[in-house]
């Protein structure tokens, strides 16, 4: 966190010396409080909170941003069929059968495009543009699990291990809200070594030190940990279901464990007081269009305050055809769930990125989602927290640089985000 806003162009001042800016796309005027950004210039360009200027930024990035949120106001006039907008008005209103959403999920050509496009017009009429920038530190890559599709996978051998200390945890993530983090995650495989007492220790000295939303992501570890860490500072759990389909939950997770477990956990998990990010795999070995859509409605039964979706990546090189299906399945996912959860935050996985660098945050953005995860993991760990292959990293970008204010105030305005999403 925090938050990435438009930039805006500085086209006169007013009365009192207040500078006048002008939103891309649009032709009104407002004035700005430029009191924390003094020497503004004509021309220049800014980037404001609540009418407030917190920094001038170079032209180039400016329009790099413009670009990256580029929509249209007006949805272009396309070819539907009946039932099309019939089915779109429906999700509008909130509800969807499952019938609905394969049918959703079947749709092609204008029809998907329109798809994409309402959602996110309704992105921009519930939460605007405010793309929220998190970032993720990833401990440790020991697991004790055995799901089939994931990297860290206990019997995968050939893994080089690690593990960081507390020092080094707690090092991470003062270096990233210094740069102005406000959300982290603390991501690891479920590895037992670290207990209810050393991750409460690490929570609650960051929390002595750093105004910072500390998310976990560290498994089912039952109850008695989780309401240790709630007491010790944590908001939230990253904890995805995977699968809504106790078959193949059951086929990719050994070790007995069962989608009804992981479910209870996300109950009560939520009766702790915690913020819950959850969802599933796209693209699974085995995942019909039946069970994408019963993911969906699962996920929108949970109503989590955040929502983790991304596409399965094998651990072989996917063919170009392939990869383009699976991209354009995960967007009609993000689509549709922004129909549904029309509040609610969706990052775009690293694994979305993977998939198409170039050009899948964009889409994603375009197609409703709201939030970018970054990874924050030192570099020495980085390629060691192997998913799956290749995994999308990329140093520094405009995203970074500008997104994360570093006032307090957007504390605040996440913190009341939150509580108003609940
Ligand atoms: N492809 C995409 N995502 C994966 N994850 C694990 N393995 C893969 C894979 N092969 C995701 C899981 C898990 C998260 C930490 O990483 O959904 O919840």
């Amino acid at each position: 966190m925090m938050c990435l806003t438009i930039p805006v162009q500085v086209k006169g001042f007013n009365e009192t010396g207040k500078p006048l800016v002008q939103s891309i796309g649009t032709t009104n005027l407002f004035a700005v409080d430029n009191s924390l950004v003094p020497d503004i210039k004509i021309d220049d360009w800014l980037l404001c909170i609540s009418g407030l200027v917190l920094k001038k930024i170079p032209p180039e990035d400016a329009l790099e941003i413009i670009d990256f949120l580029k929509f249209s106001n007006i949805v272009t006039e396309r070819r539907v069929s009946e039932k099309f907008s019939k089915t779109i008005r429906n999700a509008h209103s909130g509800a969807l059968t499952r019938d609905e959403i394969i049918y959703l999920l079947n749709t092609e050509g204008s029809e998907a495009a329109t798809l994409y496009e309402e959602a996110l017009l309704t992105r921009q009429m519930n939460i605007r543009d405010f793309i929220c920038i998190h970032g993720v530190i990833e401990f440790s890559n020991y697991c004790s699990n055995d799901c089939l599709y994931c990297g860290l996978r206990a019997q995968n051998q050939s893994l080089k291990r690690y593990r960081m200390a507390k020092e080094e945890i707690i090092e991470a993530v003062f270096k990233a809200t210094a740069k102005g983090y406000k959300l982290l995650v603390l991501q690891s495989g479920e590895d037992m070594n670290y207990d209810k007492e050393l991750l409460g220790e690490i929570i609650k000295t960051i929390k002595s030190k750093a105004r910072v939303f500390i998310f976990l992501s560290i498994g089912e570890r039952g109850y008695e940990i989780y309401k240790e860490l709630k007491n010790a500072g944590a908001s939230g759990i990253l904890l995805r279901f995977e699968t809504s389909d106790p078959e193949l939950f059951k086929r990719l997770h050994e070790k007995g464990k069962d989608l009804k477990n992981r479910l209870e956990h996300l109950n009560f998990l939520k009766t702790l007081g915690y913020f819950i990010a959850t969802g599933f795999l796209v693209g699974l070995p085995g995942q019909t269009l039946e069970i994408l859509a019963s993911d969906i409605l699962t996920t929108v039964r949970l109503a989590p305050e955040m929502v983790s979706v991304g596409p399965y990546i094998p651990s072989m090189e996917l063919e170009a055809e392939k990869r383009e299906r699976l991209m354009e399945l995960t967007l009609k996912v993000i689509s549709i769930l922004r129909l549904l959860l029309k509040r609610t935050r969706i990052p775009i996985s690293t694994a979305l990125d993977t998939i198409d660098p170039e050009n899948g945050r964009k889409m994603a953005l375009r197609a409703g989602a709201n939030a970018l995860m970054f990874i924050l993991t030192p570099e020495k760990y980085r390629s060691l927290y192997s998913l799956y292959p290749n995994r999308y990293f990329q140093e520094s970008d405009p995203w970074e640089r500008y997104g994360l204010f570093k006032y307090e105030r957007s504390y605040d305005m996440l913190e009341e985000r939150l509580q108003k999403e609940i």
